[in-house]
């Protein structure tokens, strides 16, 4: 029996959607407000879809405490309170919220064990999401 699993963190960073490779008035007219040089900062929700099957004697797809405990490290930890435009990942990379979720989920799914990493949604603001599912998961 497979079974999904969701939970919820959060972390608040700082980005400035800008292209090096665009010039400041391309950049203006795609980012808008969101290219202003001194960036702005975001509370993002992120939830982690884990599945498995349901472990005949705990009952349970994976344990939290693993769960909580490598998301912590590996997302929380590494992006609470950061300007995501310094992170490696994002020196050639635009750290827009879409490219963070592939970022989250390739990290997590690299190596996460005790169960399979699904999908990774990111609520940026109360109005606008985004998830990725691996772009293996898109030809199904
Ligand atoms: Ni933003």
């Amino acid at each position: 029996m497979k079974a999904h699993l969701t939970r919820r963190y959060r972390f608040s960073a700082s980005h400035r959607l800008h292209n090096q490779s665009m010039s400041p008035e391309e950049n203006l007219a795609t980012y808008g407000k969101c290219n202003n040089p001194y960036g702005h900062g975001h509370n993002y929700i992120v939830e982690v879809t884990v599945s498995g099957h349901v472990d005949s004697s705990t009952g349970m797809v994976c344990n939290l405490v693993d769960l909580d405990g490598f998301v912590k490290e590996q997302i929380v930890d590494r992006y609470d309170h950061t300007n995501l435009n310094m992170m490696d990942e994002f020196q050639k990379l635009v750290p827009t919220t879409e490219n963070l979720c592939v970022e989250i989920f390739d990290r997590l799914q690299k190596s996460f064990r005790p169960a399979k990493v699904e999908r990774v949604r990111i609520e940026e603001t109360m109005m606008n999401s985004f998830e990725y599912a691996g772009g293996r998961e898109l030809a199904h």
